[in-house]
């Protein structure tokens, strides 16, 4: 199956200019979602995967189903203020101003090979955020897998000290 038939593109949203990769049309198309964790599954099946990571929120849809098939636990990586428990914070600029990801301190535990998932891959910023907040806990980070890569940003280089695996390629 090709997914990327799947995947709606809508040019002008959330602005003018860009070409919005929409993935609700994926999801709800069951054979396209099996497909898709499935695919995923098979990227990763000869890494040693003790526990997966998705941050919010989109992250949070695709990293739970693919931790299911992959028999280990879901860990979520969240915007400041939504985690309970204590936390540790990993600040990042954006082009204008800046953003933070936050991890449940307990979350990790040293040493643990960590898979993290998200939907996109654009400039790397949010990935590369999740990899550090699992690294400052003494996880190992053994993969990075998306769904979708926008090849012109980019994102890649910014995570070359990682394994990164992509199932649709746009550029
Ligand atoms: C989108 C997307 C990725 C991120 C990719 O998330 O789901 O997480 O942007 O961009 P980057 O590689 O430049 O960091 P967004 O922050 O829009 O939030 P959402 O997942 O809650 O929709
Ligand atoms: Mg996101």
């Amino acid at each position: 199956m090709d997914l990327k038939e799947k995947i709606r593109v809508i040019d002008g949203f959330p602005v003018d200019g860009i070409s919005f990769k929409d993935i609700t049309t994926l999801l709800k198309d069951a054979g396209a979602l099996n497909e898709c964790i499935n695919q995923m599954a098979e990227r990763f099946k000869d890494t040693q995967v003790d526990i997966i990571v998705g941050p919010e929120s989109r992250g949070f849809i695709l990293a739970t189903p693919l931790a299911y098939v992959m028999n280990t636990g879901f860990v979520p990586v969240r915007k400041p203020g939504k985690l309970p428990g204590e936390t540790i914070k990993y600040e990042y600029s954006l082009e204008y101003g800046m953003d933070s990801l936050e991890i449940h301190k307990d979350a990790i535990k040293p040493g643990q090979k960590v898979l993290i998932i998200d939907d996109l891959l654009a400039t790397g910023g949010t990935m590369f955020a999740a990899a550090k907040l699992v690294e400052k806990l003494g996880g190992d980070v053994v993969g990075l897998g998306f769904l979708i890569e926008l090849e012109d940003l980019n994102g890649r280089e910014k995570l070359s000290d990682y394994k990164v695996e992509s199932l649709v390629k746009y550029n």
